[in-house]
Formats: structure tokens, sequence, C-alpha cells
């Protein structure tokens, strides 16, 4: 299983290593989905990239991936185990918790390593021209 490289003191203090966008004017939380405008949010239009998305009205944490394929990938930005944020791996198809334990999940969200045997919830992701409409609920 592929590591992000992380400092035991990062680990041991959750600190994730994923930014939130530079400009955070360019999203909104409106009626239950979460617009990104990638003409504003330029730091996440290259394959192997990732966003988190938090505060303004958002119910819950999203972390957002282009992958290497470049595609899109909206994911509950909550360790199942004790909550902490997750980061993008690069060079594979997962995400992995900051923390110590480094609970892993797909894209979709499958547990695929980690100490709570649960999933991660996956957000319902669609694209129109430049922006990305994910359904958070
Ligand atoms: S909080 Fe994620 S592995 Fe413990």
């Amino acid at each position: 299983m592929e590591t992000l490289s992380r400092t035991f003191w990062q680990r041991l203090t959750g600190s994730c290593a994923t930014s939130i966008p530079a400009n955070n004017e360019g999203w909104v939380y409106k009626e239950g989905t979460l617009n990104i405008d990638l003409t504003q949010l330029t730091e996440l239009t290259q394959p192997g990239t990732a966003l988190r998305f938090e505060g303004k009205d958002l119910p819950k944490r999203v972390l957002v991936v282009c992958g290497a394929d470049g595609k899109y990938h909206a994911i509950h930005n909550k360790c199942t185990h004790m909550g902490r944020r997750l980061d993008f791996v690069p060079g594979t198809e997962t995400v992995q918790c900051c923390s110590i334990s480094k609970s892993t999940y797909t894209f979709d969200g499958k547990r695929i390593h980690g100490p709570r045997k649960v999933d991660v919830d996956s957000f319902p992701l669609s694209q129109e021209g430049n922006n990305l409409l994910i359904v958070v609920k």
C-alpha cells in the first residue's frame, strides 16, 4: 500500500497535506450542491491534484481529487476511524487519513486499510462546462 510521506509529528497532530482553495470565492454551496468554478480554482485542473472544501454553509467537509486520468472524485473528508481529514495519495487511486493509522479508501470511499472497518461516503459529482457540481447533504 502506498502511503503519503508525512512526518510523525504531522500525523500525530492530524495536519493534512491538502490545501483549501487559494481563491475562496471560486466555490459556493447552495441548495444542497457544492458548485466549484474551475476557471477560478485552476489549481484543481491538473491531473493528480486535490483541494479540500469546508466552511461557509457546507454541511460536511469535502475532498475533491482530480485523478491521474483527469476524472474528478468527491469524498467526505472525514476518516471513519476518528474523523480526521484525508489526503489524496499521488500515483494511486486512493485517499488516506492524515493520522498515524493511515486509514485508506478508494475514490468511491471503500475502505482498504485502517483500524475501523467502515467505508467513507463519496458524493455524486457531475461536470457542466467549467463547473463541478457535487451533491452534499
Ligand atoms: S482518524 Fe483516521 S485512521 Fe484514525
